[in-house]
């Protein structure tokens, strides 16, 4: 049984009770991906799989087999930053940086989902091909990302700043 993290096989855990989140930082030396929680509640474990941004903590690193996992580790390109990393740096988004690796890999996930027109609970026109991603919006996705330093303003300045250039980041903020 083989999983790919970060575009490379690696083999799954003969335990199917090792969660993914155990697994990318246990057997895969990954450690990027936080453990806060560990039951759901704060996001700091999110990843990509398959594109989608899921809680790690919950996931079994078996059900993933076959599938295609990235970390934040794996979305650097070419040893450049992501431009999602780079505006969390520009816009001061974190500052222990514990639940920044979740921050970003949640946004991008979110980014994906905007832009195939998936609703969230704040959507007024639920029949809209396309999702304008302002204050509301941003804010509404991301809320389950919590940040114990508070550094909100940043992390959604950063957010609108990479995917949506036409809003004004300090409103986006407030
Ligand atoms: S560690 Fe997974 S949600 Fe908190
Ligand atoms: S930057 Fe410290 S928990 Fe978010």
């Amino acid at each position: 049984m083989s999983i790919i993290v970060n575009g490379s096989a690696g083999e799954l855990p003969d335990d199917p009770r090792v969660s993914l989140l155990d697994y990318l930082r246990e057997h895969s030396g990954l450690h990027g991906t936080k453990k806060g929680c560990d039951q759901g509640a704060c996001r700091a474990c999110t990843v990509l799989a398959d594109g989608e941004r899921i809680l790690a903590c919950l996931a079994l690193a078996v059900q993933y087999e076959g599938r295609s996992v990235t970390t934040i580790e794996g979305l650097t390109e070419a040893g450049s930053l992501h431009p999602l990393q780079r505006a969390f740096i520009a816009s001061d988004g974190f500052q222990c940086g514990y639940c920044t690796p979740g921050q970003i890999c949640s946004a991008v996930g979110m980014a994906r989902e905007v832009s195939r027109g998936v609703p969230s609970y704040v959507t007024g026109d639920l029949s809209a091909e396309t999702v304008r991603l302002g204050r509301d919006e941003l804010r509404e996705r991301m809320s389950g990302n919590l940040c114990r330093c508070g550094a909100y303003n940043g992390v959604v300045a950063a957010i609108a700043d990479t995917y949506a250039p036409g809003t004004n980041a300090m409103e986006a903020a407030e």
